[in-house]
């Protein structure tokens, strides 16, 4: 096989950036490790910026998203038993999108298909062949047998367990890494939302989060010990957790349903820099992790595949510097979330080793946030998503 661009990982960031490029008259091959079923199964991130929304609309994926997407206006800080709504449309003029990640994943794989360009799911043993040179190759095994795909360049968007970042030699990539002394157990309920908008509590047994994603299904989380077993949390014990974490004085309560998906995910922030090694170019979880409380992850591996689709497309029409600007540009953003995630963690997480000077600090910057509209507008901002850079476009 030969291509333009050999894209590893059909997660949201290798199927946006094949949909872009496509767009783009640029050609490629997704290698995907999992199935079809199991990629578009997998129950993940639900929240979509403004801006995400925007260029997934504008590059024709946007249709459903729209249709059964649940735009929300505001959320809910909770503590000290009681609600104090963020107004993220009067503070930004922008909202947000509730949306399942699987939901999205189905609409770029469907779009994908229709443009009859390639995309092999259930690929064995990929790797990567002279990144440094000018002609890179991927190889893989599936049903026929060994595969290679020649390629002018490779977009690493395997996630965070990938092999794609391991490629890269030892000592050219720097890690930065924070880990947290807590997981978050989340279910989903077949349970109608029983508010509009999601709500974060901080309580002194521990954060909760409610979500959702549609009319008919709430989606739920607890702060949990890091090494938490899902076999210790009956239904009986979630739900009287929950019920206990967001109690408040307007006697508010997610309805209760049958849990359909449960799961126990840690939490880390982690990013490998820089996110280019000569022909390998790294997109979303493949080069850095945010904890999920500000509901970034997703938004950062769109907004870094959007950058990369520019700068390729650049490329390709003779602007030979174009691609120098990958990194640098997706990193920016990166951070800024990374901060932002590490912000919002810090200040709604019981942190075990915590003593009372810390515990008083984190409870002053809850009530600023809940106080101040300076505050409240500078976690809206962030939240709704800040604009993507223009540079390039
Ligand atoms: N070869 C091919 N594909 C692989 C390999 C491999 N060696 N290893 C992993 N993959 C696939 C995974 O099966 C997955 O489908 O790469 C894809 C990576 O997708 P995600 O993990 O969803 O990562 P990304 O596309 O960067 O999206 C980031 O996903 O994890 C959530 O919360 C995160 O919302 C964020 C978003
Ligand atoms: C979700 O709906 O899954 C969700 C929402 C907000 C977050 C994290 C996850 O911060």
């Amino acid at each position: 096989m030969r291509t333009q661009v050999a894209i590893v990982g059909a997660g949201p960031a290798g199927l946006t950036l094949a949909h872009l490029l496509d767009r783009a008259g640029i050609d490629s091959v997704v290698v995907e490790a999992k199935s079809r079923e199991h990629v578009e199964h997998r129950v993940r991130a639900g929240v979509l910026e403004h801006g995400t929304v925007d260029l997934l609309t504008e590059s024709g994926v946007g249709e459903r998203l729209r249709r059964e997407g649940l735009v929300h206006h505001g959320i809910e800080l909770r503590f000290g038993g009681r609600g104090h709504r963020i107004d993220l449309h009067a503070l930004t003029g922008r909202a947000i999108t509730i949306y399942g990640q699987q939901e999205l994943v189905k609409d770029l794989i469907a779009a994908r298909v229709a443009t009859g360009r390639p995309i092999h799911f259930d690929a064995r043993e990929v790797t990567l062949e002279g990144i440094d040179g000018d002609r890179p190759r991927v190889r893989f095994q599936d049903h026929r047998g060994a595969q290679a795909i020649d390629c002018d360049f490779v977009a690493g968007c395997d996630g965070f367990h990938g092999v794609c970042r391991g490629a890269i030699p030892e000592g050219a990539l720097t890690v930065h890494e924070r880990s947290y002394p807590f997981a978050w157990l989340g279910i989903l309920a077949r349970a109608a939302p029983s508010r509009g908008e999601l709500a974060y509590a901080s309580h002194e047994r521990g954060f909760a989060l409610f979500s959702m994603r549609s009319p008919e299904l709430t989606r739920l989380y607890l702060q949990v010990a890091p090494d938490e077993s899902l076999a210790a949390w009956s239904d009986d014990r979630i739900w009287s957790e929950l019920a206990a974490r967001f109690a408040g004085e307007d006697g508010w309560r997610p309805n209760e349903g049958p849990i359909v998906e449960r799961m126990i995910a840690g939490m880390r922030s982690f990013v490998a820099e820089p996110m280019r090694h000569g022909r390998l170019f790294l997109a979303g979880d493949a080069a850095h992790i945010v904890p999920p409380t500000g509901a970034k992850g997703l938004n950062l591996a769109v907004a870094d595949v959007r950058v990369l689709s520019l700068c390729l497309a650049r490329w390709y029409a003779g602007d030979a510097a174009a691609l120098d600007e990958y990194s640098p540009r997706c990193l920016a953003r990166v951070w800024r979330a990374e901060h932002f995630s590490w912000w919002m963690t810090a200040m709604l997480h019981r942190f075990p080793d915590d003593d009372s000077f810390q515990r008083k600090l984190q409870l002053a910057q809850r009530e600023y946030v809940a106080a101040s509209r300076a505050a409240a507008a500078s976690l809206a901002e962030n939240y709704v998503g800040l604009p993507f850079d223009d540079a390039g476009g």
